[in-house]
């Protein structure tokens, strides 16, 4: 049982600017929350500030309320698995997951049985005697999760634990550690740069850029209802095409359609499969590159006139090939000018659940 505060953290490292700009984030009880950006964003120096790895410039950080902001890692109740697994591979599994415990001077009787409960919680059942280099990278990642988690720490630190492991085995691993996750109802922040990590695990995402959150909500609400047109393009795939909007109709060289918004240069964000494509009706809206069949759906790539390419997403990809002329027909769009947003029509949450 526990919940984090971040209150405007901010971490400047000598004189640069900042890494983690006045950042603030409440965190519930068991809940997960995905730390997502690009490279640089900040992420890691914001979870091993909380970590206590790195001391924040300004701001504070509180688990149950009581600040920690000056303890150091081994005072704070929290668990730290890093993305290269830092396992002593002189040590055999069970000396690995015993040394903590060790050090807090447990009985041999109660160690034995916590590195046995938590193997089995990880699913390494009986590896207690091998050595750490006598396992893959996924059960040494397996094993590092145990680590931190025998020690029952209060919040779970997860820095892109499976970033060295092949696309698959990482897939696997992070349904794992979802459902440990919520079996311990641990209190769980995790680093990621892959969105699809963060869409599948989170309950909530914070979209990190130049050290600052662009946008914290549920993975839905981030996916469906992007506040910038950085999330908007980074979450996901998304059209964007630049036009302007005169008398309540977005205008483009190619095509046009209603939106209630001030005259003025807009770029509306249309998700694939909320773009249809209709015959061409004699008007020409876009050109067909390419078309990939997926099994599930089509994946057909176009270009309007000025260059802009853009995709959608069709369930039958049989009806179109390369050099055909189409036209456009967004179902549901966002529109950004600059970076401010000024209408988006795909808010599927019912207000009541936030
Ligand atoms: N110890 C340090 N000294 C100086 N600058 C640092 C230090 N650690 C991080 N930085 C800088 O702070 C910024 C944020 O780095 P951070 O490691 O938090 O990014 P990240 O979002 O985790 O990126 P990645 O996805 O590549 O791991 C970067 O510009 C980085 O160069
Ligand atoms: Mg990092």
């Amino acid at each position: 049982m526990a919940t984090l505060s971040i209150h405007a953290v901010s971490k400047i490292f000598a004189g640069d600017t900042a890494a983690v700009d006045a950042v603030s984030l409440e965190i519930a009880d068991g809940e997960l929350v995905c730390l997502l950006g690009p490279s640089g964003s900040g992420k890691s120096t914001l979870l091993r500030m909380v970590g206590g790895f790195e001391q924040p410039t300004a701001g504070s950080i509180a688990i149950d309320g009581q600040d920690v902001t000056r303890l150091p890692p081994e005072q704070r109740p929290t668990g730290m698995v890093f993305q290269s697994h830092a396992l002593w591979s002189h040590m055999n599994v069970f000396n690995n997951l015993a040394f903590g415990l060790k050090l807090r001077r447990r009985p041999k009787g109660e160690i034995r049985d916590r590195v046995e409960a938590v193997l089995d919680l990880v699913g390494l059942k009986g590896y207690d005697r091998r050595m750490t280099h006598e396992l893959s990278g996924g059960q040494q990642q397996r094993v590092a999760l145990a680590r931190s988690l025998i020690l029952e720490p209060k919040i779970l630190l997860l820095d892109e634990p499976f970033a060295s492991l092949d696309q698959h085995l990482r897939e696997r691993l992070r349904e794992e550690v979802r459902d440990i996750q919520l079996r311990l109802k641990i209190t769980t922040l995790f680093v990621t740069h892959g969105q699809d990590e963060a869409l599948s695990m989170a309950d909530r995402i914070v979209v990190m850029r130049n050290g600052r959150t662009e946008q914290t909500d549920r993975p839905e609400v981030v996916y469906r209802n992007p506040l910038t047109p950085f999330v908007a393009g980074f979450i996901g795939t998304m059209n964007f095409i630049e036009g302007r909007v005169e008398t309540g109709r977005f205008r483009h060289a190619d095509f046009a359609v209603d939106l209630p918004v001030a005259d003025g240069p807009v770029t509306l964000a249309v998700r694939p499969e909320a773009l249809d494509l209709v015959p061409a009706d004699g008007v020409r809206q876009a050109t067909v590159n390419r078309v990939t069949d997926f099994g599930t759906h089509g994946l057909v790539d176009l270009s309007l006139s000025d260059g802009t390419r853009i995709k959608s997403l069709v369930r039958r990809p049989e009806p179109f090939h390369p050099g055909q002329g189409v036209g456009l027909k967004p179902r549901a769009f966002a529109a950004f000018r600059d970076t401010v947003k000024l209408y988006g029509a795909i808010d599927a949450e019912p207000a009541d659940q936030h």
